[in-house]
């Protein structure tokens, strides 16, 4: 089977820390470890890319506080994992807007990704400041610029749009934790035939078990595109 597209909305920090006792950026450095602890499993269960949602587009309308230590753990996280990655052979890519980031956790991006551009065991897409819509359109922008039209143009298009080389990648399974049923604005054209799986387990619980789970469901559901089913 070819390496599959899995993409993660990791929802239910905030609650999980609340269900502790613990302020909210608890819950987004646990989920942090869970992150790391991801990456290490998810190529031994057939996992070629890994699409994170780690701060959407609408998510600035946060609190400043909560904003700013996000910020941080993903610099954070970037510089403690980059020589792992390396060694382990994961390409990190991180997608969406970066120029209301500032300027050291894009020093950090930049690294990050020029350190582990050789990686070819997994590929690790953290999405930072992204919006499907917003990437749409840019797409959609960049087509009638350059007098572009047609589905392969699109997707090459959506991929300059952010600035990447393979973001045509279709998701093969999309799980959201938290116990919300939406995709908020996540990769919505890559997710046109993904398989959708809510869970109820806020994100700081869902480790490496929770993922084998989530591919051995992946792995029962009957995935026709349309047609219909094969004949026995
Ligand atoms: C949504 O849960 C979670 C986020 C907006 C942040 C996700 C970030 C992490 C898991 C941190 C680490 C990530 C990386 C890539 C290092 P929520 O806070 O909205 O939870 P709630 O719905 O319970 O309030």
């Amino acid at each position: 089977m070819a390496p599959l597209h899995v993409a993660l909305i990791m929802d239910g920090n905030g609650r999980w820390a609340q269900a502790h006792g613990l302020p909210r950026v608890a819950g987004h450095r646990r989920g942090a470890d869970v992150v790391r602890e991801l990456v290490e499993s998810a190529p031994g269960l057939g996992i070629g890319t890994l699409s994170l949602y780690a701060f959407s587009s609408d998510n600035w309308q946060r609190p400043d506080r909560e904003v700013a230590s996000l910020m941080a753990l993903f610099r954070a996280f970037l510089r403690r994992e980059r020589r792992r990655c390396i060694k382990e052979g994961v390409r990190v890519a991180v997608v969406g807007r970066r120029d209301r980031l500032s300027a050291g956790l894009v020093r950090e991006i930049e690294r990050t990704e020029a350190a582990t551009l050789e990686g070819s065991v997994l590929c690790l897409r953290i999405c930072v400041d992204y919006s499907a819509r917003d990437r749409i359109v840019d797409a959609a922008n960049l087509m009638a610029r350059n007098g572009d039209r047609g589905r392969d143009a699109f997707v090459r298009a959506l991929g300059r749009a952010g600035q990447e080389s393979d973001a045509s990648l279709d998701v093969d399974l999309l799980v959201r934790t938290g116990g919300e049923q939406r995709l908020s604005d996540f990769l919505l054209w890559e997710c046109a035939y993904a398989e959708l799986l809510f869970v109820e387990q806020m994100w700081p619980e869902f480790g490496r078990e929770s993922l084998s789970r989530a591919i051995d469901t992946f792995g029962r559901r009957e995935r026709r595109f349309g047609a219909v089913p094969a004949m026995p």
